[in-house]
This record gives C-alpha cells, structure tokens and sequence, in this order.
C-alpha cells in the first residue's frame, strides 16, 4: 500500500465532498451527528428525534416532533406494488436484495426530483424511512413462512419494527436498546453506502433508487454485511473455550476477523463501546450467555495478541456487538444488515437532502493504465 500509485486505493483520505450531517473522528474515536457526540443522542434521544435531527439539521420543538412522528406512522402501510415485489421473491433469496428491489418499488410512483423543492423531497424520505422498517419486517416474516403483522400506529419506530417482526409487543427495555442501536447506526459520514447514495442522487435521481443503491453497498461483508459474518463466526467457533486457539489460527493465516477494523477508527469504534455496556446488561438476565462469551473471548485475544505489534485495525467496530444483542432479542442473523438499513436510511437520506442544496454530478477521473494505441484485429486472425 506504500508505493504511490498516482490515485488512493478506495479513495482512502480522499475528501470528496463538505457534509454537516455527521463527523467520524477516527483518531479519537468520536462521532457525533450535526455537532452532538453520539453518547449525548443514546442517552438523551429517540431514534425519531435523532432523525428529523439529522434531515432538517435542528433538533425538533415538541410540536414538530408530535407532527413529525404522526407523518412517521401514518407512511408505515407499504403499497400493494412493494407488497407484490416482496410476495416475488423467492424464500431463498438474502433478505437485503428483496429489500433493495422493495425500496426501488417505493419509486414506482415518485415524481421526478425537483432539487427547488426540499420539503417535498423530505416528506418523500420520511415516507421511504417509514416504509423500510414494514418492508424488514414483512420480508423477514415471509422467509420464516409467517403472516405479515400490520404497523401500529401507537408505537414507536423502535417498538412497532419489534412488533411487526415478532407479531408480539416488545418489553420496554428491550424497545429502548432496539431504539439506541437504531440511534447508533444512523449516520457515519461518507462510508460506502452512504457516498453510493451521493452518488446516485448526483446524478439527480429519484431518491428511491439511491437509497436503493445504497443499499446494495450496505449488503457487502466489509461494510453492513459485517454483523451477520460476525455471528457466523461465533457460531463456527462453537464454544468459548474454541475462541483463542481460533483467534491465534486467523492471526497466523492473516485471516479477516469479521467486526474489527476500520477505515477511520484507529482505536475504538464508540458505537461499539455502548453496544457492549448495553449487550451486557441484557446478557445478564438472560441464560443463554454463550455467544457474548464467543466474542468477549475473540475481543480480548484480539486486543491483548495484536495489541502487542501496535496494528491499527485490532479494534471492534459497530459490527462486532450489535448482532450478539439483537440475537438475545430473538432475531435471526440474515436479518441483522436489513437493521442496519432500517436506520442507516435516515442517514442516507439526509446526506441527499444536503447534496441537492449545491448538487454538482460525481465524476472523479481515472488513472488509465492500459493500451493506447490497439488495433482491431479480425476474428479468423486471433489467437
Ligand atoms: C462498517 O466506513 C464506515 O464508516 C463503515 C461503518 C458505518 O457505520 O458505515 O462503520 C460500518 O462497515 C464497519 C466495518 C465492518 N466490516 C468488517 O468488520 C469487516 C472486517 N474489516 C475489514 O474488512 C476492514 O477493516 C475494513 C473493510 C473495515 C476497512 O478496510 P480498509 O481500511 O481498506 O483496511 P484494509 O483491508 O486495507 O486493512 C489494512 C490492514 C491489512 O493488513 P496488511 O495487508 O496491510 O498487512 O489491516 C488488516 C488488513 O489485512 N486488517 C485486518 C482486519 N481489518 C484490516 N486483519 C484482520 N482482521 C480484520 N478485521
């Protein structure tokens, strides 16, 4: 990675555009949403707050925030064509590309942008983050061949996603760690999924189709994809007493471990930190401590083995807990990433918003290194 290409290999330190919406501060390993650190929002705020937050930049007064959640719940019905095109899919297909055709059926009416009418291109997004939690939940129920529960309207975001997921009311405390973990993962600056919806919407598409590529992006093992590899491995590993020798073994083969490393944390991810305080206090009052062992065990071998050669990446990121705390909340691991969705949406979202204020089409140059002078050479004459 040291010889100078000429370019930076995943456009890493590349600053590519201004956002106010969010700031990673990798070295502190801080991050914080318009200015407020993200421990001030979990404490503090509601996942709704947080969202309209981060879509009109200013923190909610109590009117607006009554409005604004009542238009939330009033958008959480999925039109009949969403409907058809998640009824389509097969059973067998990863929930994250039924989702990504789902929010692009959210489209299949939506006006032409108008970059003059912010409001309009608001209220749109409200309706696709609203959408987008029914269409989780209803993709998740039909892969475990069960009916879809309606919306609830007398539920919170955090609550009715809960419901319509499992088809009974969450206990509160679980609603309220659901609703810190949405908080968590709502905004990250440029990652992946996010400049893939810059991108997009650049070129002054509907806003449907960005977050639909958006989407696509979040669906990789190395971003997203991350919290469902992390279970995978836990449950590959098989016991706590297995989870040093296998963190020795990926070590010496210079295997990934799934959940560690960043592209911007170079020490502790703080997503990570208060999912662990929350993980462990609900680990407490479950039996089944197992899986957080798993991973206790692979953090600390982690830390404590590469810790002594100073690797920058040997630190957990947002992937490593949050999968281990929504599976003490009984949800199965395909469906982790889709959470992810279910909130990095709101994010996603509002970096549009931003863009289209001073929209200019994402068009970087590229560094051509092949031939330059080739001749077409007819067929009977190739080898
Ligand atoms: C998310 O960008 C964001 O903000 C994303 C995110 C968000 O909120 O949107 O924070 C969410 O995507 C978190 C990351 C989830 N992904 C994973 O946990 C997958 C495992 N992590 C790695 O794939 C990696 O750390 C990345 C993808 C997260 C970062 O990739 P980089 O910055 O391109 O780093 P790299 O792959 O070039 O690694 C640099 C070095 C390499 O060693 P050398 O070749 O230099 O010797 O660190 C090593 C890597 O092998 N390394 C790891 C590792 N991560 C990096 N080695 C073992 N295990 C790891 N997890």
């Amino acid at each position: 990675m040291g010889e100078d290409l000429g370019f930076s290999k995943g456009l890493a330190g590349v600053v590519a555009d201004a956002t106010s919406v969010s700031q990673v501060q990798g070295e502190d390993g801080r991050l914080i949403y318009r200015g407020i650190s993200i421990e001030e929002l979990a404490e503090k705020s509601t996942y709704e707050e947080c969202v309209y937050f981060s879509l009109y930049g200013k923190m909610p007064t109590k009117n607006q925030l009554t409005k604004f959640n009542t238009e939330l719940r009033h958008n959480r019905v999925l039109p009949k064509a969403v409907e058809a095109v998640i009824a389509a899919a097969p059973r067998s297909a990863h929930p994250m590309a039924v989702l990504q055709a789902a929010v692009a059926a959210m489209g299949f009416d939506e006006q032409p942008v108008n970059l003059k009418n912010e409001d309009a291109n608001i209220h749109n997004a409200i309706k696709i983050i609203s959408q987008l939690a029914t269409a989780v939940a209803h993709i998740s129920r039909d892969r475990r061949g069960l009916s879809h529960i309606p919306p609830n309207t007398e539920m919170s975001h955090a609550e009715n996603f809960l419901y319509m997921l499992h088809g009974k009311v969450p206990n509160k405390e679980e609603a309220r760690i659901f609703d810190v973990a949405l908080i968590l993962h709502l905004d990250h600056d440029f990652n992946a999924s996010t400049f893939s919806a810059r991108v997009v919407a650049s070129t002054e598409a509907k806003l449907s189709l960005s977050i639909s590529a958006a989407i696509g992006a979040l669906s990789g093992p190395l971003h997203g994809g991350a919290n469902e590899k992390v279970l995978e491995m836990a449950d590959g590993i098989g016991a706590p007493e297995h989870a040093k020798e296998w963190v020795l073994n990926a070590i010496a083969t210079k295997a990934k471990v799934m959940g560690f490393g960043h592209r911007v944390y170079r020490t502790m991810d703080p997503r990570a930190k208060v999912l662990r305080g929350m993980l462990e206090k609900l680990v407490a009052t479950k039996s089944d401590k197992s899986t957080y062992e798993t991973l206790r065990i692979v953090h600390d071998t982690m830390i404590e083995e590469l810790g002594k050669t100073s690797k920058d990446y040997i630190w957990p990121n947002v992937d490593f807990w949050s999968g281990s705390l929504y599976r003490l909340m009984d949800i199965d691991s395909i469906d982790f990433t889709p959470i992810f969705a279910v909130s990095r949406v709101a994010g996603w979202s509002s970096h549009i918003i931003e863009m289209w204020r001073d929209n200019r089409i994402y068009r970087p140059s590229a560094k051509y290194v092949g031939p330059t002078d080739a001749k077409y050479q007819d067929i009977k004459n190739r080898k």
